[in-house]
């Protein structure tokens, strides 16, 4: 396994839609392993493939709620879509790998149904809440272009853990 570079904003290759994942070949589980082994490198909670300069939908998501003192559940998902979405929505910080040293606040669905393939090619079904479904909305937003500060005019700049700072959106 290798750790891939991460593509940051403003490059281009972040706002290109992504192709389908169609061939489930030898080259897509070193994909994907390099994908998981990066996202534990950094570490982050999620990662789609355009991340790392790849134009497949596919992303690897990790993560544990914290109330549960269980291990974080690892999901590697090809072909997300997310068939349901509840019309309650909420508020909630979050930062993105390809923009370091920014967090924003963007409103999110609280609940959805995300349907895609296993690493196999085999149909799989994700319901999530709350944070896992908010990371779910951030890594298919990458596969369509779409960055975290799209969504929001509230973005900060966090020069240290205990400082933040208002600045205007990042362009
Ligand atoms: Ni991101």
């Amino acid at each position: 396994m290798t750790i891939r570079e991460i593509v940051t904003h403003p490059n281009e290759i972040l706002r290109r839609k992504a192709h389908r994942v169609e061939k489930f070949d030898k080259e897509l589980q070193t994909l994907i392993d390099d994908m998981i082994e990066t996202m534990r490198a950094e570490p982050g909670v999620g990662l789609a493939a355009p991340q790392v300069a790849v134009p497949l939908r596919l992303i690897v998501v990790e993560y544990g709620e914290e109330e549960q003192d269980v291990s974080p559940k690892l999901y590697v998902m090809a072909n997300p879509e997310i068939t349901r979405a509840s019309v309650e929505t909420e508020k909630g910080v979050e930062g993105c790998l390809s923009i370091p040293g920014y967090v924003g606040e963007v409103e999110r669905a609280v609940e959805i149904v995300v349907r895609g393939q296993n690493r196999f090619g085999k149909p799989m079904k994700v319901k999530a809440k709350g944070w896992l479904a908010r990371i779910f909305q951030h890594e298919i937003d990458h596969l369509n272009g779409v960055l975290f500060i799209d969504r929001t005019d509230k973005v900060w700049k966090v020069e240290e853990e205990t400082q933040a700072v208002q600045v205007s959106k990042a362009e």
